[in-house]
C-alpha cells in the first residue's frame, strides 16, 4: 500500500489530526486505500464510542418552507409539492408512538416554517420532556431569543447543517442565505449549550475535493457534537434536477475522515446515504458512523417530505423500519445503545433526561 496514505491513517488514528493537504491525499485515493481507512475509521470508533448504536426517531413535521435551497425538494419555489403540516398534539402522538417503539431521542425536523411560533415550538420540547427522551430540533435559521427560548424548555440538541463550507458554492446553492448568518446560527447554538449537529453534502455540483476537505476541518474547528455527511441527490423539481448525484463511496470516505478527526462526535448513517446505496447505512456503520436516524412521521405525510427522491419513503411504517433496522444491527453484531444516546463529551454527562 502507498507508504503515504499509510502513515496519514496510522497519524489519524493516533492524534485525530489531519492538515488540509493530507485530507486532500486521503480524498483523492482509490480502492485498496480506501479499505485501509474505511478499518481506521472503525477501529477509532470503537475505540473511543464503542459499539452501540445510537437511534433517534425523526418526526418530519412541516413540509413549508421560506427558503429556495438550490438543491432541496422543499424549497417553496417548488409548487409541484403538497405541503402538509401536523398540528402539536398530532406531533406529540407521533412521539409516543416513537417511544412506544423503545426511542430514547425524538427529532423534530421541519422546513424553515415560522407558521409555528417560539412559544408553540417551546410548549411542545415541554411536553416532550415529560417523555423522559432527549430532544433534538432541527428547524434552521432561526433568532437567537427562539433557540434560547427552546434550549430554556428543555431541547437538548440542536442540528444544522453548514450544507458547505465554500461561501462562494454556498451562495450559489442558497439565493436567500448567506454563510455567516449560517455561521452565526451555529455560534449561538453553541453559547447557549446546545449540543450541537452540523454537517454538509457529498458531491455537490462544483464542489471539490478541497471543499470538502474544508467541511471537515469547518466541523472539526466547530467540534460539533454531532455531523451529518450525506450524498447530494438530485430533485427533479429543482434547478439542480440534471445535476449528477453524490456518490456512496466519497460519502463513505467523507463519515471516515470524520471519524478521524473527531472521535467523539455522534455520524449517523444517513438515509441519504442509504438511499443512492442499498447497504449504505451497514457500510457507513462499519466506517465511522455510530448513529441512524429513522422516520416515525406518520405514514400519511411521508412521501411529501421529498427533500430529494427516494423510493421507499412511503410503504415503510414506523414499526417495520424498526424491525428491519433491528436485523442489519444484528447482522453486523453491533446493540442498540439503550441511554439517551447524549454526546460522550463529558460536559454533556450531565445531561437530563
Ligand atoms: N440531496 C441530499 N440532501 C439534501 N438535503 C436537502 N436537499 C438535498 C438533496 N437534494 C439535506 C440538506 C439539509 C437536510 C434537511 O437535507 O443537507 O440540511
Ligand atoms: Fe428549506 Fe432546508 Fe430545504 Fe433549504 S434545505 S429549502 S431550508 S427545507
Amino acid at each position: 500500500m502507498n507508504s503515504r496514505i499509510q502513515q496519514i491513517l496510522g497519524k489519524a488514528v493516533e492524534k485525530n489530526i489531519l492538515s488540509k493537504g493530507e485530507i486532500i491525499a486521503v480524498l483523492l485515493c482509490e480502492s485498496p486505500h480506501n479499505d485501509a481507512l474505511f478499518r481506521a475509521a472503525d477501529l477509532v470508533r470503537k475505540r473511543h464510542v464503542g459499539d452501540a448504536v445510537h437511534l433517534r426517531g425523526i418526526i418530519e413535521f412541516s413540509n413549508y418552507c421560506r427558503r429556495n435551497c438550490r438543491y432541496c425538494g422543499l424549497r417553496c419555489a417548488n409548487k409541484d409539492l403538497q405541503r402538509y403540516r401536523m398540528t402539536p398534539d398530532a406531533i406529540y402522538q407521533a412521539a409516543l408512538d416513537a417511544v412506544a417503539l423503545g426511542y430514547r431521542t425524538i427529532v423534530l425536523q421541519s422546513g424553515e416554517d415560522l407558521f409555528y411560533d417560539a412559544d408553540t415550538i417551546a410548549a411542545l420540547v415541554r411536553r416532550l420532556k415529560k417523555l423522559g427522551v432527549a430532544v433534538t430540533l432541527s428547524l434552521g435559521e432561526r433568532t437567537y431569543e427562539e433557540y434560547r427560548l427552546w434550549r430554556k424548555a428543555g431541547a437538548d440538541r440542536y442540528l444544522l447543517k453548514h450544507e458547505t463550507a465554500d461561501p462562494i458554492l454556498y451562495q450559489k446553492l442558497h439565493p436567500d442565505g448567506n454563510y455567516a448568518d449560517r455561521l452565526n446560527c451555529l455560534s449561538w447554538l453553541r453559547e447557549l449549550g446546545y449540543q450541537v449537529g452540523s454537517g454538509c453534502m457529498v458531491g455537490l455540483p462544483g464542489q471539490t475535493p478541497e471543499m470538502l476537505a474544508d467541511d471537515l476541518l469547518l466541523l472539526k474547528e466547530l467540534d460539533v457534537e454531532m455531523a451529518g455527511i450525506g450524498p447530494f441527490i438530485p430533485h427533479p423539481s429543482t434547478p439542480l434536477a440534471e445535476a449528477t448525484a453524490g456518490t456512496a463511496e466519497m460519502t463513505l470516505k467523507m463519515v471516515a475522515l470524520a471519524r478521524l478527526l473527531l472521535p467523539l462526535a455522534h455520524l449517523p448513517a444517513t438515509t441519504a446515504l442509504a438511499t443512492v446505496d442499498g447497504d449504505g447505512r451497514a457500510k457507513a456503520l462499519c466506517s465511522g458512523a455510530n448513529v441512524v436516524m429513522l422516520n416515525v412521521t406518520p405514514l400519511e405525510y411521508r412521501t411529501f417530505y421529498e427533500i430529494y427522491p427516494q423510493k421507499e419513503r412511503a410503504d415503510k411504517a414506523p414499526v417495520t423500519g424498526r424491525r428491519q433496522f433491528d436485523k442489519m444491527l444484528a447482522a453486523l453484531g453491533r446493540p442498540v445503545a439503550q441511554d439517551a444516546g447524549h454526546s460522550p463529551k463529558s460536559e454533556f454527562q450531565q445531561a437530563v433526561s
